[in-house]
């Protein structure tokens, strides 16, 4: 018998365009992973509103900017399965039993949740969605049967939540759930063009993938070096310099890199040389992304075909699968 083929649910939330960090820590995985896997690729749209319940008006073009974004880079919905959460209401159904299995206790120690409730600055005022963010995403994990979720570090809290309530799901009603494995990228956290934190929408200091090459010519050029070495004849640092960060990430042409940070380290080339070089790498990796782009813009009905086919799809699997959940559970009409 051939063996048993992994399932994979993973997604991102609809808040904008996907930067170079999503390239580096999950879109490259998923291209991949799309080959081994059977592959569930969910718009989170409902943890989306956990935190921007005010911006239901701008949902559907995030939507359509974000799966353009998974497109251009070459997820494909022929190899896998793209989906919109909030139209597979059997998620949301799964996720109230789900918190019928979870302590409020258990769930305010999630660290996700102390820093929501700080970014967003609403002290006690936060609202029962964002606290039951983790255990509707452990919905979507165990909707599908997920054995394995790629994720950035920051979420394996919520995985370690999924595992926990899939045990208890099978203690109370019996063996069901399997429990997924969370899968951390290598290069999960890719520093923003500040060098100082990771490349974030809300901290401004992106490269997008759909950045045309003078967007990207911009950013690279006022991106942050060595701040001691104030003349390109003084001995710089390659190390945690996040100019060479990028281009051990982008420049494929590593003789360059390496002619590039010999000279660095002697005070034998500026900065602009390095940038100029940075931005060809990257802006050659970006090229085929904004090809593909163009090509889906001009069919936006194939864009919204591609999520309504994917979101049947994913209804009928969940619907098989939530019917053996109730029926584990005992749960119908006497
Ligand atoms: N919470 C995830 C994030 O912010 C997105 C997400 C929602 C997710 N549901 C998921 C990821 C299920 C993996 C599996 O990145």
């Amino acid at each position: 018998m051939a063996p048993k083929k992994h399932i994979l649910v993973t997604g991102d939330r609809p808040t904008g365009r996907l930067h170079l960090g999503h390239l580096v820590g999950s879109l490259y995985n998923r291209i991949k992973y799309q080959n081994e896997f059977e592959c569930f690729f969910l718009v989170a749209d409902l943890h989306m509103l956990t935190t921007h319940y005010d911006r239901v008006k701008e949902v559907e073009q995030s939507i359509l900017e974000m799966v353009l974004d998974w497109l251009s880079v070459g997820m494909d919905p022929e190899k896998s399965t793209f989906y919109v959460q909030s139209q597979v209401p059997y998620i949301t159904e799964l996720s109230t039993i789900l918190t019928m299995l979870c302590s409020v206790q258990r769930s305010e120690r999630i660290p996700t949740l102390k820093e929501k409730i700080k970014d967003m600055g609403v002290g006690e005022n936060y609202s029962v969605g964002l606290l039951g963010y983790p255990i509707l995403m452990a919905a979507d994990i165990l909707m599908f049967k997920a054995t394995k979720v790629p994720v950035g570090e920051d979420q394996l809290s919520h995985i370690e939540l999924t595992r926990e309530l899939a045990r208890r799901f099978n203690h109370l009603y019996g063996e069901y759930f399997e429990e997924p494995e969370p899968i951390i990228s290598e290069t999960s956290r890719l520093v923003g063009t500040d060098g100082d934190r990771k490349m974030s929408k809300s901290l401004n200091n992106c490269i997008y993938i759909s950045d045309e090459p003078k967007a990207v010519q911009k950013s690279v050029m006022s991106m942050f070096t060595d701040p001691n070495r104030i003349r390109a004849d003084i001995p710089g640092k390659v190390e945690g310099n996040p100019v060479f960060i990028y281009h051990d990430a982008f420049n494929k042409d590593l003789e360059e890199i390496e002619d590039l940070k010999e000279r660095y380290l002697k005070g034998k080339v500026g900065d602009v040389e390095v940038k100029k070089k940075l931005t060809s790498a990257i802006n050659k990796i970006l090229e085929p992304f904004i090809e593909k782009r163009k090509e889906f813009e001009s069919r936006p009905d194939e864009v919204k075909e591609i999520l309504h086919e994917g979101t049947k799809r994913a209804k009928k699997v969940a619907k098989e699968n939530m019917n053996e959940i109730i029926e584990k559970m005992g749960l119908y009409i006497p």
